[in-house]
């Protein structure tokens, strides 16, 4: 496995083979935490791993240089998959400063016992010589927390990126010039959906100040490092952070005795016109992460539920919990479901949480007493046209060739 990202900096990272859930987060295939080793006339290490993996990451630091040589620790970010081992690395590297901001060292105070660590504080524009190399420090405020920042080398033109960028794709590959280009873009997008899509805004502003950076290697925390198609994840963010409309629809449902999903079905069947996918998620057949990933330029959805004990199914939920955090944007959408004899109880939960999230209502709810007939269908389908409709003139509208 090739490790130096260029010659004195090298991967010190692990990878998290087992990891499926991420805080809640479903994760497919693992993850890495990626750290960084720079050997220089100083010696630096860009962040740390998950607590559990302290030890494999302390011998591969070891590898390269005796732990007493580990000058500088710099923690881009205090979130326990990056922050988690460090009390151990702090407790290893005898001589080390730890580096960092104002807000990350208060946040680190709260996490660990920080009094017996040599803590740096540094400022959005602060730079520490390493000998040959220079290390600035550029804060990026919500991407991923408020705290967060990332560490450029100007003269290897080099970022350490932190969560910005990075997948949740455990290999062996460290580079994006040894995975397919799609699979990589498929994990930093259900990455970004599932992490940073509250974050739209700080991240753009975060791409605008980097972009004055010329830019060889960019390493973020997670996954492949990029040295080939840096330009590829940029422009994808830059359509993930708006929500770019594409011509899809998303039919996402619960069911208890299949009423609401004959609902739900005669809507995909609908919205299935020419030039849009449409697709249809029954909420416990499928996770919610790659759910909310569909959902991430998908500009229209029709979301149902029965009524159950008054209120939506658990899942249904759950589900308008998780979006609410995640803010999606420039979404459309309408409510439908099955009832008993609580006509408007799921409705008024769902009337709700549309406005919470600003989506824009394109039609009353539609609701039908038990078992749907032949009518109910027929204009389940045609909500769905009209759905379907209304997502082509959506994604029309956002196509930057228009
Ligand atoms: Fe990968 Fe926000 O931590």
């Amino acid at each position: 496995m090739q490790t130096q990202l260029t010659k004195g900096i090298h991967w010190v990272g692990v990878i998290d083979w087992n990891l499926r859930d991420f805080h809640g987060y479903a994760v497919r295939g693992g993850s890495t935490y990626n750290a960084y080793l720079v050997l220089d006339e100083k010696t630096a290490l860009i962040d740390t791993v998950k607590a559990p993996f302290g030890s494999e990451l302390l011998d591969k630091v070891r590898a390269h240089v005796p732990l007493d040589r580990v000058d500088y620790v710099v923690c881009n970010h205090a979130e326990l998959d990056h922050a988690g081992a460090l009390p151990q690395v702090m407790a290893a590297c005898p001589n080390a400063t730890l580096v960092c901001d104002a807000k990350c060292k208060d946040e680190l105070a709260l996490h660990f016992d920080i009094s017996g660590w040599r803590v740096q504080v540094v400022d959005c524009g602060g730079a520490i010589s390493l000998g040959r190399r220079t290390l600035q420090f550029v804060t990026t405020p919500m991407v991923h927390w408020p705290e967060s920042m990332v560490t450029y080398i100007p003269e290897d033109r080099l970022l350490f990126s932190m969560d910005a960028f990075g997948q949740h794709l455990a290999t062996t590959a460290r580079f994006d010039d040894e995975v397919p280009l799609d699979a990589i873009l498929e994990e930093a997008r259900r990455y970004f959906a599932n992490i940073l899509m509250p974050f739209g805004r700080p991240i753009n502003r975060a791409i605008d100040a980097l972009a004055a950076l010329p830019l060889d290697i960019v390493a973020p925390s997670h996954g492949v490092i990029w040295r080939k198609n840096f330009a590829a994840i940029v422009a994808a963010y830059r359509a993930w952070t708006e929500c770019r409309p594409a011509p899809r629809v998303l039919v996402v449902y619960d069911s208890m005795w299949k009423s609401t999903e004959a609902m739900a079905r005669a809507i995909v069947e609908g919205a299935g016109i020419k030039g849009v996918e449409a697709k249809l998620l029954h909420l416990r057949q499928n996770a919610m992460a790659e759910i909310v990933n569909d959902l991430l330029d998908a500009p229209c959805v029709a979301l149902g539920s029965p009524v159950q004990n008054n209120m939506v199914m658990p899942q249904v939920g759950a589900l308008m919990t998780y979006l609410r955090g995640l803010k999606p944007t420039r979404k459309a959408g309408f409510f439908f479901g099955s009832y008993g004899w609580s006509r408007n109880a799921a409705a008024d939960e769902v009337a709700k949480f549309f406005e919470a999230v600003k989506f824009d209502v394109v039609r009353e709810p539609l609701l039908n007493q038990f078992v749907p007939k032949a009518e109910c269908l027929e204009a389940c389908r045609e909500a769905g046209r009209a759905l379907a409709e209304e997502a082509l003139r959506r994604a029309k509208a956002a196509d930057p060739a228009n």
